[in-house]
């Protein structure tokens, strides 16, 4: 019973990460079958767009992506019916498809198969399947069916957690929105993003992530470690934009007792932390340069010493690196070390920004976060007429997913129907007019020229100025485009406001 419960804890750890689904359901399907002692255990899957049911691994290593057309086999017959069956002997059931067996090379002689849903009356999602009780002769009892019952619920319950969502509430199996828990999108833009991730996740290569604001960026370092061979170590992370000068390299590497004042015991630091996992630099471009080339022999050489220490110590790291700035323009313009570039980009991988990956995606991520905030604010999902869904798709979205996400949140919140009206759209998207004016951010975090770092008063003034040029110099049509009066244009442009 205690390894029963634990398998439970087990499963819901790894829900809660970026693994791939593969991953996922194998280790699922590996403790299951211990559990009930069995010889084999398969999470099928009810494909929402035909009904056929699909396996990716599960314990199948034979033959790994199987396929079942629907109403073949006895988890076809369970997916149909939502009823728990058991075999005791599979050559009396004419519902058993030996095809499988075919295929495989395994000779199943007892099966228990139970419907995957979230609730009793609620659509099936999949099959949960165990084959071959243990022991010559031996048959899985009416202990272990309720068993592999109570297990299939919480597959089903866990799966509306994750992002093997179902296609419509009410509607029969699944979709897969990609091939990682807790990632969204099918595009061809992330799809290549997958690819370099997985690839990327098999060696210990040091990994440079680059993309706009809100991309995905963090998700996708941590989707590197879950899937690497160093799941099991820690995911440690340097913010490279929130940690004061004067403390990087004691927070980095640590310090010995007596370094400087105040330090009055031997701390560890972050590459110590990370020993055995990976090592997160997020940001790495706000690194000023004097501190970059701190990094250099670390990155390199996988060796560094405490502050105030003698000893050279070695990281058992893997490293990733995020940053929203185009380093090689960084480096053009000296404000990046090439030396430190060129260690860090050993992987590239470019994280497009939303507005590239298509109308599809958006849709998605909509009701992925509109499903996610529902539960947490238990409100209706979103509702979205077709008007405000083009006005929604067509948007820019220059903050990406998280822009995104948060309107979701902000939409649920404020519409207790669920009901989307024109004025809880993002104020941007609502006049394609404004669109123009809004032109989205540069790597260099330039829009038309303005420099951040600006006091507000500043900014206002240089994009007003912009504006003005934009439209040749016509100030009414500079206020038309601002939604602004000519006496507020007059302050603007004189620095009162
Ligand atoms: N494809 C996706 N599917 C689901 N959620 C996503 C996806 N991409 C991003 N998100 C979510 O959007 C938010 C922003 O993502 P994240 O923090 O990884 O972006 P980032 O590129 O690191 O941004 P920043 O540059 O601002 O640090 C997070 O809540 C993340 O979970
Ligand atoms: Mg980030």
């Amino acid at each position: 019973m205690q390894q029963r419960l634990s398998l439970l804890v087990d499963l819901s750890t790894l829900l809660a990460r970026e693994v791939d689904f593969e991953t996922l359901l194998g280790a699922a399907c590996e403790r299951i079958t211990d559990a009930v002692s069995a010889e084999r255990a398969t999470i099928w899957l009810i494909d929402a767009e035909n009904g056929d049911l699909f396996t990716k691994v599960a314990m199948l290593p034979e033959a790994p992506g199987l396929r079942q057309k629907k109403a073949r086999g006895i988890a076809a017959w369970v997916a149909e019916n939502g009823e728990t069956v058991r075999v005791d002997d599979v050559a009396k059931d004419v519902r058993f498809d030996p095809s499988v067996d075919k295929i495989t090379g395994f000779r199943t002689r007892t099966i228990v198969a139970a419907p995957i849903r979230e609730r009793n009356d609620g659509p099936v999602r999949g099959v949960l399947q165990v084959l071959n009780k243990a022991g010559e002769g031996a048959r899985f009892d009416d202990e272990d069916t309720r068993y592999v019952e109570a297990l299939a619920e919480q597959l089903g319950r866990v799966f509306s957690l994750t992002t093997l969502r179902p296609a419509d509430k009410e509607g029969r199996g699944l979709t897969l929105r990609g091939p990682f828990n807790r990632i969204v999108g099918r595009s061809a833009e992330l799809t290549q993003v997958y690819e370099r991730v997985q690839l990327a996740a098999q060696t210990d290569a040091t990994v440079l992530l680059s993309g706009e604001t809100g991309t995905g960026k963090g998700l996708f370092s941590r989707a590197i470690h879950v899937n690497s061979k160093r799941q099991a170590g820690p995911f440690v992370t340097v913010d490279c934009t929130t940690l004061p000068s004067q403390l990087f390299e004691s927070e980095v590497f640590g310090h010995e007792r007596g370094a400087f004042t105040g330090a009055d015991r031997k701390v560890p630091g972050r590459v110590e932390t990370a020993n055995g996992g990976t090592l997160f630099f997020d940001e790495i471009g706000e690194l000023p340069l004097e501190l970059q080339k701190k990094l250099l022999r670390l990155i390199q050489d996988r060796v560094y010493e405490r502050v105030g220490g003698r000893e050279t110590l070695h990281a058992d790291i893997r490293i990733v690196c995020a940053t929203h700035r185009d380093l090689a323009t960084e480096v053009r313009a000296g404000r990046f070390r090439e030396d430190l570039f060129y260690r860090i980009r050993v992987v590239e991988i470019s994280v497009p920004p939303l507005r590239v990956r298509g109308e599809d995606e958006i849709t998605e991520l909509i009701a992925h976060f509109s499903t996610i905030y529902a539960k947490r604010y238990e409100r209706p999902e979103l509702v979205i007429p077709k008007k405000l869904r083009d006005a929604l798709v067509r948007y820019t979205w220059p903050g990406n997913v998280r822009e995104l996400e948060h309107w979701v949140e902000s939409a649920v919140v404020l519409s207790p129907k669920g009901e989307v009206t024109e004025a809880l759209l993002p104020s941007s998207s609502r006049s394609p007019m404004k669109l123009v004016a809004t032109a989205p951010c540069t790597p260099e975090g330039e829009t038309h020229g303005i420099t951040l770092g600006l006091t507000l008063t500043a900014a206002k003034r240089a994009y007003v100025e912009a504006t003005l040029e934009e439209a040749g110099g016509n100030k009414t049509q500079a206020c038309k485009n601002l939604g602004i009066s000519r006496n507020t244009l007059a302050r603007i442009l004189a620095g009162e406001e």
